[in-house]
């Protein structure tokens, strides 16, 4: 589809999320190794979040790398790590055009240092106020992980005194979790599996969730746009009777 053509539609303050899944089978399929999925998904990232900025969307979260993508093949994550500084440096000037806000959350700190200053410079440029998206990427990101480091920061404020057991809310908990949103309203994971492998687990609490046998790397806009028109069309009961 071609951008201009995107049909109407109105997301405003929805917050979506993508598990990108499916590059290292789409490489395979296609004779090619695996960092060239990861290129082709990174590819398909530049689209994608183009259409969602025009939807309207208030934020898109993508899980690009999780804790338990650590165990992978030493020259994949080598690949990965190029990877990431070769699109910031692509996409940056696109995304600062678009006025989308960049963020990253997880724990990164492995991919080293070159990797880090490229991750603060790029969130510095798109430090926009009031950005058309909030554009967040998982990098080292696990759900367990999240939980568990919030848990203990707020065991910390409550032995120093400066928060209550009883003051424990929803609200606080969102306020330690490492990912910059509360309520997740949509998730999308392609590559056929229907699991959660660890992403925002207390987020996801009421997300609606729709899984697409499509490899990330042959996802297209127009199929991005099914997703969230289906979104928009469920009726969201949150326990309570059907009108
Ligand atoms: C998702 O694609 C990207 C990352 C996890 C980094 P995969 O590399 O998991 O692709 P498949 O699932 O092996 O096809
Ligand atoms: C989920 O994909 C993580 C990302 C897309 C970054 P994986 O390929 O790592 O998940 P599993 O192994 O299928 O659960
Ligand atoms: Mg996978």
């Amino acid at each position: 589809m071609a951008e201009s053509k995107q049909p109407p539609i109105n997301l405003t303050g929805i917050n979506a999320a993508i598990i990108m899944d499916g590059n290292g089978r789409w490489a395979k399929k296609n004779t090619l190794n695996i960092t060239s999925g990861h290129e082709r998904g990174v590819d398909v990232v530049r689209k994608i979040v183009e259409s969602a900025a025009k939807a309207h969307l208030e934020s898109l979260s993508l899980y690009a790398f999780s804790t338990e993508n650590w165990s992978r093949p030493k020259k994949e994550i080598l690949g990965i790590k190029k990877l990431i500084i070769s699109a910031i440096d692509s996409q940056v000037p696109e995304l600062i055009n678009q006025e989308v806000r960049l963020n990253f959350f997880g724990d990164y700190s492995s991919f080293g240092d070159e990797v880090i200053s490229a991750i603060q410079q790029a969130e510095k440029e798109t430090a926009f106020q009031d950005p058309k998206l909030k554009l967040n990427i998982a990098l080292g990101y696990g759900g367990r992980t999240d939980i568990i480091k919030a848990t203990k920061l707020i065991a910390n404020e409550i032995q120093l005194g400066r928060l209550s057991v009883e003051d424990i809310s929803d609200e606080t908990i969102f306020r330690y979790l490492q990912a910059p949103i509360n309520e997740l309203d949509l998730l999308i994971r392609t590559g056929g599996d229907h699991r959660i492998s660890n992403f925002l687990l207390y987020h996801l609490a009421y997300t609606e969730i729709q899984f697409s046998d499509t490899l990330w790397p042959d996802f297209t806009v127009r199929e991005f746009i099914k997703c969230l028109e289906r979104f928009s069309k469920t009726e969201r009961r949150f326990g309570k009777r059907a009108l």
